[in-house]
């Protein structure tokens, strides 16, 4: 029986969870990450902006920096805090044994044997009454229902100082033609071909909706509107340092896609109270000037 997939706005946040839970159980799924070798500009904007926290807080931190990457997946962002700050007591938190296996793996081919692994839901993991200086969550904030309200509950466990990192998460950009042509640019022949004959069958105007009805992935292929939910973060109390769009992706097509207008992903520094006022400036300056690619911040 072919079901038809509801819309994104009836999908319960129940169900969203057991679709994520699913994709990363897929062995498909987790040899990608497994084989997947980052390009050296992809990793480069986790440095710019992780090692830009890192030097704000660590003057009012008495003891070693906390942090924990939730979803953290293989690892990418518990390992740029990890060299930002080899000290730190660092926590990698994510749904999967198998994502999990991934990231063990890469953190002894990297020697990092002292970042400790959680399997655990977002939620669960989070209401857990712990305490961090660094909340990441990279790439994972389109995999959830609500993200304010996972951003709300995720500021509960922070320290007085502490910060929320949100990286690597698309915004509205990615549905529009513009991002769809550097994408066609970007991916592999077999893609190239799927993509020319849907074009053929539907035409430019065709359907708007991903081939493969993808609930985990839904908010990747349309992206949040980052600038609502900014919004509405701030009106929960959770204000935005910075709040950076850039173009992730591909090292040559960061280079292009700015002129174009494509900054097409986001990224938070997130905090709940007034600690770091009159600092935005210098944060956001040091970030716009060490990235390797043009910027917008907002
Ligand atoms: C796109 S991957 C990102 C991995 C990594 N953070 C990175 O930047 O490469 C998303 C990860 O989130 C995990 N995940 C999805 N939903 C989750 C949830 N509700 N709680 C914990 N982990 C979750 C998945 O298992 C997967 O490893």
């Amino acid at each position: 029986m072919v079901v038809e997939p509801k819309a994104w706005e009836h999908y319960s946040e129940e169900e969203v969870l057991e679709a994520n839970k699913l994709k990363y159980g897929n062995e498909a799924i987790v040899q990608f990450y497994e084989d997947f070798e980052e390009s050296k500009y992809s990793y480069r904007e986790y440095d710019v902006v992780f090692s830009a926290v890192v030097d704000m807080l660590m003057p009012h931190l008495s003891g070693s920096l906390r942090a924990v990457d939730i979803c953290g997946g293989a690892g990418k962002g518990a390992f740029t805090i990890k060299k930002c700050c080899p000290k730190a007591e660092i926590t990698l938190v994510d749904l999967s044994e198998k994502m999990l296996g991934v990231a063990r793996k890469r953190a002894a081919k990297e020697g990092f044997n002292d970042i400790k692994m959680v399997l655990s839901d977002a939620y669960t993991f989070l209401n857990g009454n712990k305490e961090y200086d660094i909340i990441i969550f990279s790439s994972a904030v389109h995999h959830f229902k609500d993200p304010v309200k996972l951003l709300e509950t995720a500021a509960r466990s922070l320290s007085p100082r502490g910060v929320i990192i949100t990286i690597a998460d698309p915004n509205r950009l990615k549905s529009t033609r513009r991002y769809k042509f550097f994408e066609f640019l970007a991916t592999d022949k077999t893609n190239k071909k799927t993509i020319i004959k849907n074009l053929l069958k539907n035409g430019f105007k065709g359907k708007d909706k991903p081939d493969i009805f993808d609930v985990a992935e839904y908010q990747a292929y349309y992206g949040i509107d980052d600038l609502k939910l900014r919004k509405d973060l701030e009106e929960s109390g959770l204000n935005a340092l910075a709040h950076i769009r850039y173009p992730a992706g591909e090292s040559y097509l960061t280079k292009i896609m700015p002129y174009f207008g494509l900054f097409w992903a986001f990224s938070f520094i997130l905090t709940p109270n007034d600690k770091y006022k009159g600092k935005e400036w210098e944060l956001k300056h040091r970030i716009k000037r060490s990235m390797p690619f043009a910027v917008d911040l907002m």
